[in-house]
């Protein structure tokens, strides 16, 4: 069965908590255990996607903010045993016409320690902006390191 990404509905989210979990284990994303929940998919608003490959949910991206200023790529997550395939390159594909096709730039802000993450971003030309650590501390102690990625 194709890969298929669709608009994300509200009965996915059950199977997108499941792909949050395991990521919080393998990836540290989300950095924080209480993230790992719906309300955390949802906050940031809409439009937001799913990846389904063999009738599974296995991928999400999001978009969050208005169209008049540069838009937010975020929540954006692919399960362990889908990685690798072109997952979050198809969920990508979708945001980027989307801010294309609504006339805005996009951003997004990345914790260091996501490098698969990063490396995804560069390939596609996504320009990173500035790097800082954050004014929180992490689960283990240090303060992160955020980068901010912007794809003019
Ligand atoms: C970052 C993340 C979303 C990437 O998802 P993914 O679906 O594996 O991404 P892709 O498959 O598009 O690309 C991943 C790798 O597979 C490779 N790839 C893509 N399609 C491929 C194909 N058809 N055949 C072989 N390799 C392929 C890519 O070149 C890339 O290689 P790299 O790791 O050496 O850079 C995933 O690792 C993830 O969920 N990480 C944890 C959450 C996270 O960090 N989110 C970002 C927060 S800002």
């Amino acid at each position: 069965m194709p890969l298929i990404i669709r608009s994300r509905a509200d009965d996915d989210l059950d199977a997108l908590v499941s792909v949050l979990a395991e990521s919080h284990r393998t990836d540290r994303y989300p950095l924080m255990g209480e993230h790992v929940r719906a309300a955390w998919l949802i906050e940031k608003g809409s439009p937001a996607w799913v990846a389904e490959l063999d009738g599974v949910v296995v991928g999400h991206a999001a978009v969050a903010g208005n169209p008049t200023e540069p838009l937010e790529l975020t929540r954006l997550v692919v399960s362990s045993a889908a990685r690798g395939h072109g997952v979050a390159a198809a969920l990508l594909d979708v945001v980027e016409r989307h801010a294309a096709s609504a006339g805005s730039s996009l951003f997004l802000e990345v914790l260091e320690h996501n490098s698969a993450a990063m490396r995804l971003y560069e390939r596609r030309g996504w320009l990173a902006a500035s790097s800082a650590e954050v004014d929180w501390f992490g689960p283990d102690g240090p303060r992160p390191v955020m980068r901010r990625y912007v794809k003019p």
